[in-house]
C-alpha cells in the first residue's frame, strides 16, 4: 500500500464531527515502517488533535523514530498545510529535506519538503548554551 493509500484509508476513521473536515496522515519512518494518524477532535475545541500529531504519536509508540516521507490528504478545494504547530512537531522527528505530500480527495497534490514548511525551524542546536 502507498502512502497515499494508507493516509486515504485512515482518513475515513478521522473523528471530525465539529469541524466536518477529516484529515488523514501517514508517515514512512526511516526505519521503513508506515504509521497513520487522523484528527481527533472534542467538544472542547482546543483538545481536538490533528492527523499528522497522530502519525508521529504512532510512529513513537511503536518504537521508531525518525520521518523519511510524509504524506497528508483532505477533502478540500486545494491541498491542505499542516497547521503551525504540526510543522513544529514534524520538525522535531524529520530533516529539513524530507519530503511531504499534501494532497485532495480529488487527485491533487502538492510536493514540498519540511524545510519549505517550515524555514528557520527552532532546533536543538539553538539551546547549545543552555
Ligand atoms: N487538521 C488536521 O488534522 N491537519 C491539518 O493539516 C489541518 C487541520 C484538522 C484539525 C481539525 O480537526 C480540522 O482539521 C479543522 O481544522
Amino acid at each position: 500500500m502507498t502512502l497515499l493509500d494508507a493516509a486515504t484509508k485512515v482518513r475515513d476513521n478521522a473523528y471530525a464531527p465539529y469541524s466536518r473536515f477529516k484529515v488523514g496522515a501517514a508517515l514512512r519512518s526511516t526505519a521503513g515502517h508506515v504509521h497513520v494518524g487522523c484528527n481527533v477532535e472534542n467538544v472542547a475545541y482546543p483538545e481536538g488533535t490533528c492527523a499528522e500529531a497522530g502519525a508521529i504519536a504512532a510512529m513513537i509508540a511503536a518504537g521508531d523514530s525518525r520521518i523519511a516521507e510524509l504524506v497528508v490528504i483532505a477533502d478540500s478545494p486545494a491541498p491542505v498545510p499542516p497547521c503551525g504547530g504540526c510543522r513544529q512537531k514534524i520538525a522535531e522527528f524529520a530533516e529539513p529535506s524530507v519530503p511531504v505530500t499534501l494532497a485532495t480527495t480529488d487527485g491533487q497534490s502538492i510536493r514540498m519538503t519540511v524545510a519549505d514548511l517550515l524555514p528557520g525551524a527552532f532546533a536543538p542546536a539553538h539551546m547549545d548554551r543552555a
